[in-house]
């Protein structure tokens, strides 16, 4: 299937070349060089076949348990997030090695925090490979229509990776320093995915402030974490934001209040008719999740954001 970019979009593309080539070069003048396999306590493994799973093996609340469940499949999915990031790159241009060096450091997540899941004993293994095969079968990710769509959209999504990965972590068992410590490493990453985007975006208000918040309110108002084609996603969401780990509340508060302020979406001048209504739904759609979750904090609940 051939897809024909929008022009405008191109037109961002082109014009952020120097941008992506920057923060690329920044990205990699902080490495985070770490080996997956020095991170796992391989002596304290037993095989399933001797002894099968039980949730005694490590006992956690269900949430928790839930979370690194979604966070570990969400991180198998990254094939389909490659190719929904590169459909809109071309080859020539400096996003390609981008992405190229995006996967590659993505591509650690899944083998590390797999081989710790397996040896701890905190998930069960029948259950998380039945989901990844459900879920790699379906290959559901979220697909952004345009270049402005996609950079906004990965900005809040490594930013909301990166608080799901560093929450769970604090929810982990206090003796189980060998899952915080590369949950952390996880986490740390995310980070520094989300300062490329989000700096990436930045450099895109600038050239383009229009585009930008048109392609900001859509991405905010429809947000989802790119888990939705795990089996049981919804279920396993809510019992993530009961945990306190990732909902509504995060979102709303880590997520999208420094996103937004760094954005200064209302202090943009000189937008087109269709970005000033962008600004005001924008508007429109966090002081109601705000709204959300002022009522729900209230009540003591912690609401999920499936
Ligand atoms: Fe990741
Ligand atoms: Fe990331």
């Amino acid at each position: 299937m051939v897809t024909r970019l929008p022009t405008r979009s191109t037109d961002l593309l082109a014009e952020l070349a120097a941008d992506v080539e920057r923060l690329f070069n920044r990205h990699l003048e902080a490495p985070r060089l770490w080996y997956p396999h020095e991170q796992i306590d391989w002596g304290s493994g037993t095989r399933f076949s001797d002894r099968p799973w039980s949730p005694e093996d490590y006992p956690i609340a269900d949430g928790v348990r839930s979370s690194i469940y979604v966070n570990l499949l969400t991180e198998d999915n990254l094939p389909y997030y490659t190719h929904s990031l590169t459909r809109l790159s071309p080859s020539s241009h400096p996003i390609t090695d981008w992405n190229h060096q995006w996967t590659m450091e993505e591509n650690r997540h899944a083998m590390v925090m797999r081989d710790w899941v397996h040896i701890s004993r905190c998930i069960d293994p029948v259950l998380l490979e039945d989901g990844r095969r459900v879920q790699m079968f379906r290959a559901e990710v979220p697909i952004p229509e345009t270049f402005a769509d996609l950079i906004c959209y990965v900005a809040l999504q490594e930013r909301a990776t990166q608080i799901a990965h560093r929450n769970t972590a604090a929810h982990l068992p206090k003796d189980d320093k060998i899952g915080r410590n590369l949950l952390g490493l996880v986490a740390g990453d995310e980070t520094k995915h989300y300062l490329f985007y989000r700096d990436l975006t930045l450099a895109a208000f600038a050239i383009d402030p229009s585009t930008m918040m048109v392609a900001a309110a859509k991405q905010v108002a429809a947000f989802a974490m790119p888990g939705t084609g795990i089996p049981g996603f919804t279920r396993h969401a809510v019992r993530i934001a009961k945990e306190g780990i990732y909902g509504i509340t995060q979102f709303a508060r880590d997520v999208l209040d420094p996103v937004l302020s760094l954005w200064d979406v209302g202090h943009l001048e000189h937008l087109t008719p269709d970005a000033e209504r962008a600004r005001l739904d924008l508007v429109t759609v966090v002081a109601k999740l705000s709204a959300s979750v002022e009522r729900l904090s209230r009540k003591g609940s912690k609401p999920a954001l499936a």
